[in-house]
């Protein structure tokens, strides 16, 4: 990554993890368009390396995940078309998020608000830190979620906490956050604790977390009976990979498996 010059995102490479940083510590991270189309390209980046087998998102700076889209940005726009715009190039960017084939684990590590929260709804799990403070305040501008959160969040938390928390426009605390099941973990230093998660999953099939993933996001969108398909479906492609060749032949010899990701 020596040769992109991010500025508003830092990009780490420890092994098999990555780690992507949103860095705009004096806007609290706030998430600029030139921001999404760094994130956007860093993941491309990341997904043409074969070894990188999972992703942290953090914020930069001692308060702020994300504090949200960039309020500066979305003033100067007016109008149907510019809004509608504008949430659809976010989503796009959360989409891309959402659809990597590795695990993907959002370290909150203080504000993450608005968009700042929908960037952790698109990742997989979420870490949080005592400072953590987590919400949906859009409606406190005259707006509403528009990367993804009126659906995500209602569908990871339903319908009745998911209206709360937009209509409300409130802060959630870590403990609250972990009680509704906003988040996964609640730790002292919630990077710390995701690189943790991370080196776990790190341990996993590859082509197996891929298909999980792939599992839970389709059946989300269909029926049950379709997505019983659909995990049968998957569950004959992994029966198909060597991983799962070594993956069964390792606990037989009592050693820990080798995945190739093959
Ligand atoms: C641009 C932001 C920002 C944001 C903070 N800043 N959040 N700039 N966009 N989302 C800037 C402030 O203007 C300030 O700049 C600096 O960061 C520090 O912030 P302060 O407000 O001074 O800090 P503090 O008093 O500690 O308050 C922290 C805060 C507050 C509670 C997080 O900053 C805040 O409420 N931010 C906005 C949160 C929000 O409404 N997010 C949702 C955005 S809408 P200066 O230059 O003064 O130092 C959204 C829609 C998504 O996300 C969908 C779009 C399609």
């Amino acid at each position: 990554f020596d040769e992109f010059e991010f500025r508003n995102i830092q990009v780490d490479r420890h092994g098999g993890l990555a780690v992507l940083t949103v860095d705009r510590p004096k806007a609290l991270n706030a998430l600029s368009a030139d921001t999404f189309a760094e994130i956007a390209e860093a993941l491309d980046l990341l997904m043409e390396d074969p070894e990188v087998g999972a992703l942290i998102v953090t914020g930069g700076g001692e308060k702020a995940f994300v504090a949200g889209a960039d309020i500066s940005e979305l003033a100067a726009m007016e109008g149907v078309y510019a809004g509608r715009e504008a949430s659809l190039a976010g989503q796009d960017v959360m989409h891309q998020l959402t659809s990597l084939p590795i695990p993907t684990i959002a370290a909150i590590n203080g504000y993450a608000l608005g968009g700042g929260l929908e960037l952790a709804l698109a990742c997989d799990i979420r870490v949080a830190s005592g400072t953590a403070r987590l919400g949906l305040p859009e409606v406190t501008l005259g707006l509403l979620p528009g990367y993804g959160g009126t659906q995500r969040l209602a569908r990871l938390i339903g319908a009745g906490r998911a209206l709360d928390l937009m209509l409300t426009a409130r802060q959630v605390k870590a403990e609250e956050a972990l009680a509704m099941g906003l988040v996964n973990y609640v730790a002292d230093n919630a990077l710390t604790k995701a690189r943790e998660i991370a080196e776990t999953m790190l341990k996993n099939g590859p082509i197996a977390m891929s298909l999980v993933k792939e599992a839970v996001r389709r059946g989300l969108d269909t029926t049950l009976e379709g997505g019983l398909e659909i995990e049968a479906d998957l569950f004959g492609m992994a029966m198909s990979t060597q991983d799962f060749r070594e993956g069964t032949r390792a606990f037989l010899d009592k050693r820990r498996a080798e995945f190739k990701g093959e």
